[in-house]
């Protein structure tokens, strides 16, 4: 039986979780179908799914070990190790935008796939660390790119923002609309931490992971099924100002409330039930079980939510992956950062099913469930 979800009390959004049928061959605006001879007998219908044929991701080079926090707050490096299980983190340099992280990334995932920049039609960036207000990141990813045949879009959903930008990359390419669709989780959260404040700034780092997706007719490397859920709260998880519900001002950056606030303790209770909750969930929804998984990916929020989670999903922690010791918490990037590592180390298994989780600020949590 399917455990409920807090969204099932709060307005659930259900995202498809199967593809779409079409009749023929997954069409482009660019490319029209073959026209059918009257005398050819319809063909059969053909499932389309989304087929992610590139990975790719990308740190910054700086690097913020624990030892530089014990300099800046009352903190040590065994009390961060211990209650976070994070060593380090990375650090854009200054000058060194979110856009750019996500090039960086998005490069080694169009050479996977063997893709040319000016073949990509669409491109979805996850992030809440935008270069600007406007225009987009997506479109500041185009242009550095070079992406001219591609429309371009932001999604903000915080640390759930790539699960939420690879829902929708799979559904414009399930339904024909596009061919070669470029998904960007990316943010650079060391942007928004107070550097005071020893509660939340040993926590988050940047990054930024890319994955290409193409039609594809089934089998292996497929994206089999997303799930999007949301409760607006901005209470949990919040930068209480610089945005039109309280534009900045110097009463805001004395209070500094330009900066990440967060009740830590609160999401720690929402993430440990809510990772449980996913994993199950999406394993059930697509008629298989935990033991069909070949590895989970959850969010790199806190190696002992991760480790609760695990322990009461009765699963090995060998099919769990787990960076947060060197990358901490690097929001929308964290899942594709670590579906693209574990893939370059062999960690993914063929035909087994891999299941990404994430939840954050919105609150918003999801879950996308790919075959590799
Ligand atoms: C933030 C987090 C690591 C705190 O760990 P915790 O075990 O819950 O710790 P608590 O909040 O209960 O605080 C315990 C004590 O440690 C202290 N503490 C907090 N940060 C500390 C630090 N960096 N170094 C030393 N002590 C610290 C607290 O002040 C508190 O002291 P007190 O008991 O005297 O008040 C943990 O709650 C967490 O990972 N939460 C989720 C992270 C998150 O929100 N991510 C963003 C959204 S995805």
């Amino acid at each position: 039986m399917r455990t409920p979800l807090p969204s099932d009390s709060h307005g659930e959004m259900r995202a498809m979780t199967s593809a779409t049928t079409i009749p023929t061959p997954a069409t482009t605006t660019t490319t029209p179908a073959p026209v059918t001879s009257p005398t050819t007998a319809p063909a059969a219908p053909t499932r389309v799914l989304a087929g992610v044929t590139g990975l790719g991701f990308y740190v910054p080079e700086k690097r913020l070990r624990n030892a530089d926090f014990e300099k800046m707050v009352d903190t040590t490096d065994a009390w961060i190790v211990e209650r976070t299980g994070i060593r380090e983190r990375r650090q854009v340099a200054e000058g060194e935008a979110t856009s750019d992280l996500a090039v960086a990334a998005a490069r080694k995932a169009l050479a996977q796939a063997n893709l040319a920049a000016e073949d990509v039609d669409l491109i979805i960036v996850g992030t809440v660390t935008p270069d600007h207000y406007f225009p987009s990141t997506a479109c500041m990813v185009q242009n550095k790119l070079g992406c001219w045949k591609a429309g371009a879009f932001d999604i903000g959903a915080a640390c759930s923002g790539f699960i939420y930008a690879l829902s929708v990359g799979q559904k414009f390419v399930e339904s024909g609309s596009h061919r070669n669709v470029l998904v960007i989780g990316a943010d650079a959260l060391t942007t928004l931490t107070d550097y005071e404040d020893r509660n939340t700034c040993i926590l988050f780092g940047d990054g930024a992971g890319a994955a290409i997706l193409q039609p594809s007719l089934g089998g292996e490397r497929t994206v089999i099924g997303t799930y999007l859920a949301a409760k607006g709260d901005n209470e949990v998880i919040v930068v209480p100002a610089g945005g039109t519900a309280k534009p900045t001002s110097q009463a805001t950056l004395d209070a500094r409330e330009h900066y990440l606030h967060l009740d830590g303790r609160e999401v720690f209770r929402f993430a440990t039930s809510t990772m449980r909750e996913l994993v199950a969930k999406a394993v059930a929804d697509h008629g298989y079980d935990l033991d069909d998984i070949g590895l989970i990916i959850p969010h790199q929020v806190n190696q002992r939510i991760i480790d609760a989670a695990v322990k009461k999903l009765g699963i090995e922690t060998e099919r769990v992956y787990v960076n947060i010791d060197r990358y901490g918490n690097t929001a929308g990037a964290s899942l594709p950062i670590a579906l693209a590592e574990a893939e370059a180390r062999g960690q993914l298994v063929p035909g087994k099913l891999v299941v990404l989780c994430a939840f954050g600020a919105g609150l918003t949590w999801g879950y996308a469930l790919l075959r590799w």
